[in-house]
Formats: structure tokens, sequence, C-alpha cells
């Protein structure tokens, strides 16, 4: 197979992280826009970004890109997308997408005209007319904003961040991509020594220790693609091979996490054990005002509550007062820490050297960066 054109979803503000973390993978041809960023690269390239990119919500084929105002020129694009290079006479083939200020609103009317070309195209190739879609799933994707369509194959199934180590959850765990992609602007290092003080369900104490080993993400489960006729089993072996060679277990890297919810700390130290880094966290039930550093230059990241009712936000508030005093000297303790409240720094005690707006879900944060 040829060069194949990806694309990769992910949080708006994380574009730049992941943009490097798949040049690292070896794609080529990289831009980034507006939440996703786009490369090429062979079938190694997309198993190789399945496992180990740690921003990316998913990885798609991109199988065709073209503009239309009306479902005569849908139709006519759909029809020349080579959906039989990929889909097998007993795969499943369902059809999703959206629409976005664009003449083609009706998004079942567009996922039926697809899905229409998709059975013309396989019925021409393997001489068939009922398809029975019992085998390897094939979801397709569609995406029309201001009248340009972009129709995708999801090679990852599950979402990325479903890493495999997070069974359980807590109220309000932050998402193991977003998480990524903090650690990632926090510098974290193979000898770092970590804090979560409002650690929950453990998710930045795991993905700190992950990119502080050089641990692929998705090392523990298994992607769509890998069911497909067309994918090679030996190369998805080899490259996890490869990314289990590629562990860093000769450093110092530490985490410590704490949460004044004992189940929330219970939680985190089961989920730091099913991650597979239970031997470099040690996470404890405390409260944030009894806090204290025990190392220099340790780096602090976490999302402490925000509150969103009154009286929550009165309390959310005192705790920010509390951790600026206690997180101290910033020049020896750089903290990044992720929040919606758009007073933070006031109550904090101090201004961020640096801000970066992100989103959490639907909620607009900043990532308030104190290192210098
Ligand atoms: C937004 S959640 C953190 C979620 C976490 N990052 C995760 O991925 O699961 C905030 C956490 O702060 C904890 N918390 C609230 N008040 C605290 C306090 N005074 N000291 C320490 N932890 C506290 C809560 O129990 C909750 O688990």
């Amino acid at each position: 197979m040829e060069k194949i054109k990806m694309s990769c979803p992910c949080h708006f503000g994380l574009e730049s992280v992941l943009k490097f973390e798949i040049g690292r993978i070896g794609g080529e041809d990289i831009s980034a826009k507006d939440g996703r960023v786009s490369f090429t690269g062979s079938f190694r390239t997309l198993t190789k970004a399945n496992l180990c990119l740690s921003t990316a919500e998913r990885v798609l084929i991109v199988l065709s890109e073209f503009k239309a105002e009306n479902p005569k020129e849908l139709i006519e694009a759909a029809d020349r997308i080579p959906f039989e290079d990929y889909i097998g006479r007993n795969d499943r083939f369902p059809v999703k997408g959206h629409s976005l200020n664009s003449s083609l609103h009706s998004v079942p009317a567009c996922q039926s005209i697809i899905k229409k070309a998709a059975v013309n195209r396989l019925s021409k190739k393997y001489g068939i007319t009922s398809f029975n879609e019992t085998g390897a799933l094939f979801q397709i994707q569609f995406s029309i904003l201001n009248d340009n369509v972009t129709v995708y194959l999801d090679s990852s199934g599950e979402g990325l961040h479903k890493r495999g180590y997070r069974k359980n959850s807590n109220d309000a765990p932050i998402k193991e991509t977003l998480a990524a992609g903090i650690i990632d602007l926090a510098h974290i290092r193979k000898d770092s020594i970590f804090y979560d003080p409002f650690c929950g369900s453990g998710t930045f104490l795991i993905e700190a220790a992950y990119k502080a080993m050089n641990i692929a993400p998705g090392l523990k489960r298994t992607f769509a693609a890998e069911q497909w006729g067309i994918s090679d089993p030996k190369l998805w072996e080899e490259e996890r091979a490869s990314a289990l060679a590629a562990i860093k277990r000769d450093n110092d890297f530490f985490a410590y996490g704490y949460d004044i919810d004992p189940e929330a700390a219970a939680l985190s130290i089961e989920n730091c054990r099913k991650a597979g880094i239970g031997n470099r966290a040690e996470v404890r039930q405390a409260d944030i005002h009894d806090f204290r550093y025990e190392y220099e230059n340790a780096v602090t990241v976490c999302n402490p509550p925000y509150g969103e009712r009154l009286l929550e936000l009165k309390e959310a508030e005192n705790l920010y007062n509390v951790m600026g005093k206690k997180f101290g000297s910033t020049q020896n303790h750089p903290c990044f820490i992720i929040t919606p409240h758009e007073q933070f720094e006031q109550f904090f005690g101090k201004t961020a050297d640096k801000k970066r707006k992100l989103y959490n879900g639907m909620i607009k944060c900043q990532l308030y960066m104190y290192y210098n």
C-alpha cells in the first residue's frame, strides 16, 4: 500500500504537542489546524501512531477530501472513493459524521449517500449484493465543514484515551490524552520528582510515569485496524516489541499523589498498579493543608476542584489560596495547574509565567504555568 494520509483529532490547544509526537514516530508532511493534526506515512506509521501517540484522540485514515454543496456533488465524489482497497466482503462498515456551516446539513441524508457509495464499490469488487457485515469494523466517518467534505476510516476503534489502565474512575477524572499533553508542557523528564496533591484517580501520576519511562500508552490495548484483512499481524507484533524495548527503567522518576478522599487515594493506587507503574508512585490520603515538598526541583501538576456552585466556588478559591502558599518558591518547584476559574491567579497569589487555553471536555480552562 502506498503512502496513507492520516488525521488525528486532539484537544484544542494541544496541536503543537501532537505535531511533535507525530514527527517523532516518523510522520511526514505534518500540518496542524483547529484540534487536528494531519500527516502521511506507511501502514507501519499508522501502527506506531495508534500505539505511541499520547495526545491523539484517534488515528483516522483520510479516504477523500472534496467540496460538495449539493447531494449530486456528494454522490459523484463518494462514488469515486476506493472503499474496496480496505474493506473486505464480510466486514462491517457503518457510517457516521457531522456537518457544520454547510449546504449539506442533513447528516442522515449524507450518511445514506456515503453508505450507498460504499455498497456499490464493494458489490462491484466482490460480485455480491447483500452484505452480512459480521467481520472486522471499518467505521466510516465524514466531516462537512463550510461545504468541505472529508471521509475517513477509523483505525483506532475505541478512543485512544482508553489506555486500558483506568477501569474505575472517580467523579471528575481528567481525560488521559489531555493529561498527557499537560505532562508534556510541564517538561517531565526521566529523573523528575512529580507531585499531584489532588490526584483523584491518578491520571497525572500515570501519564507522567509513562512520559518519564517512555512507555507507549497503547501497549495495554488493541485497535480496530488490527482486525483488518489488509493489516499484517507481524507489523503489530514488531511495533509492540519495539515499544516494549524502548521503555526506560533505569531512571529515578518518582510520583507522589495525595487526595483528601480516601476512596480516591485507593483508586489511584489501584490504577497505578494496573498501569504497571505501581513501584514508581506513592499515594496516600492527605489534605492540601498538610502538603509540603520533601524534594527540591519537584514538578507539580494538578487539576484542583473548581466548584460549580457558589458555596463550592468559595471553597475552591480558599484551596487556591492554600496552594499558592504551599507551592512556595516556583523556581525550585515549577507547577502547572489547570482550572476554568478565571481569577485563579488572584487567589493563588501569583501571576503565571505563561498561560495556555485548553478545553477539558466542553469546559474552557487555562493551564497556569509557573516556572521562573
Ligand atoms: C478534579 S478532581 C482531580 C481528578 C484527577 N486529576 C483525576 O484524573 O482523576 C479534584 C480532586 O481533589 C480532591 N480534593 C478536594 N479537596 C481537597 C483537599 N482539600 N486536599 C486534597 N485533595 C482534595 C477531590 O477529592 C478530587 O479527587
